[in-house]
């Protein structure tokens, strides 16, 4: 769905300790992959706990759009009824991917070496959002691609008809890359090679081999190599999605600046490609207790308990560590303005081309709530306000992007004055229930 209706202003007010249990939406990332791979599979794969947020919604839909079947059961079970490896017929229309770069960039890698065309969409956000860094390893299968100026959307791939496997080295550190050439490599003959110099989120490989796929994952000194078989038979699977560790950070980041807050987060996934952003709190001294690890469904998972956290200081977030939170900055940031001393995040250069360029979505609005940051291409520095607090009292633009609007919802939690969003709209995207769950928890958030 390209656009999300009329604007929505929101407000969030000073409020009393947060407290209670915050059940989170299914993880994003899964939730798109558990959708592709079962369209990918022959018969009918079951999927609990999928997110059922817009853009995840919109993967669905495209899905159909390519042949697959997908129900959704009252009780909130998906079934997808798959079309195999090469499978996947011709859409009607302009498949539109709404929001998402994730939705977009798989399912674009999933076509690829199908002998088919077809063309995809998205909203304002989506359609700046750079494509290149996938279309430039599909033509090496023999997929072509023509879009607008500089790779854009709206853009029309014509699959490869006799495709070629590939050996690919990632140039960014990109999971949605990674993952679109392997989702190509399915229907290539041969060996195709993915490899990647830092880590990014692991889950499409772990799909893949739960679905039945050969692959293989090897530590070498030129980083991590991945090898994909192609064309195997995928075994449709029951999948139980995790919770989002991704929409966790919100209410566990409100609760560690909020005065009095004990939140409880059940059944999240840690996967180790994801977990940066609470390794980090940690070493900026937040309380944070990991309770009850343990592993479903082939992802470690484990319940999150935040309590207030007057003491955190600022620190250099490793660079190294930056794949394994890279949705968690902007919320980070709001932490830092709270934390005493500075916050430097360094080799982010990712922030700038997500759902809005998230360095200056965020610099521009912890300015105006009375925080000084400073930033460059590729970094940025929060000094936090520590003993005397963040004033707030400003309207944040959100740009289309729901990370945005969520993290300066949770500043308004604990800062002097309220906080205004421009536009609430797109946390639909990932975290629907955000303003109740949230509200639940006693937090003061609404239309502004
Ligand atoms: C995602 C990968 C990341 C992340 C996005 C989800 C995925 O994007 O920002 O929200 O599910 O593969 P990049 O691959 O562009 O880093």
């Amino acid at each position: 769905m390209s656009a999300h209706g009329p604007a929505r202003k929101m407000i969030a007010r000073r409020s009393d300790a947060l407290r209670g249990e915050a059940h989170v939406p299914g993880d994003k990332s899964i939730s798109h992959r558990a959708l592709i791979l079962g369209a990918l599979s022959v018969g009918e794969t079951v999927v609990t706990g999928l997110l059922e947020g817009q853009d995840v919604l919109d993967t669905a839909e495209a899905m159909r759009a390519f042949g697959a079947e997908v129900t959704r059961d009252g009780d909130g079970t998906w079934h997808v009824h798959g079309v195999g490896v090469g499978g996947f017929a011709e859409p009607e229309q302009v498949i539109d991917c709404g929001n998402s770069g994730t939705g977009v960039r798989l399912i674009m890698g999933a076509m690829a070496t199908c002998p088919i065309s077809a063309t995809f969409t998205g909203d304002a956000s989506l359609n700046k959002r750079p494509m290149a860094r996938v279309t430039d390893p599909l033509a090496l299968f023999g997929a072509q691609a023509v879009g607008r100026a500089g790779g854009r959307l709206p853009m029309t791939l014509v699959g490869a008809a006799d495709p070629v496997p590939v050996r690919y080295t990632v140039p960014v550190p990109s999971a949605q890359v990674k993952s679109a050439v392997l989702l190509a490599g399915l229907n290539a003959p041969g060996q195709t090679v993915v490899i990647e110099r830092e880590a990014t989120r692991d889950h499409t490989e772990r799909m893949l081999a739960g679905f039945g796929a050969e692959i293989v994952t090897e530590e070498t000194g030129e980083g991590r190599v991945i090898t994909l078989t192609g064309r195997p038979e995928l075994r449709p699977q029951t999948i139980v999605v995790p919770r989002d560790p991704s929409s966790a950070a919100f209410p566990v980041c409100a609760a560690l600046i909020v005065p009095g807050s004990d939140v409880l987060v059940p059944n999240i996934g840690l996967n180790p490609t994801r977990a940066g952003l609470f390794h980090t709190l940690q070493d900026m001294g937040a309380d944070l207790a990991f309770e009850n690890l343990r592993e479903e469904g082939g992802e470690p998972v484990a319940d999150l308990r935040a309590r207030y956290s007057p003491d955190m200081k600022g620190i250099a977030v490793p660079p190294d560590r930056a794949a394994s939170m890279i949705d968690e900055y902007p919320v980070l940031s709001v932490v830092a303005a709270f934390a005493t001393g500075a916050t430097e995040m360094r080799g982010v250069k990712e922030l700038r081309v997500k759902e809005s360029d998230r360095i200056a979505a965020m610099a521009d609005g912890l300015r105006a709530a009375g925080v000084t940051v400073e930033d460059g291409p590729d970094w940025w520095i929060v000094h936090g306000r520590g003993a005397d607090g963040v004033p707030g009292g400003a309207t944040a633009a959100t740009h289309l992007d729901h990370r945005i609007a969520m993290s300066f919802l949770v500043l308004g939690l604990a800062s002097d004055a309220p906080m205004t969003v421009d536009d609430g709209g797109p946390i639909a995207t990932s975290f629907p229930v955000f303003e109740p769950l949230m509200t639940a928890l006693g937090a003061q958030i609404g239309p502004a």
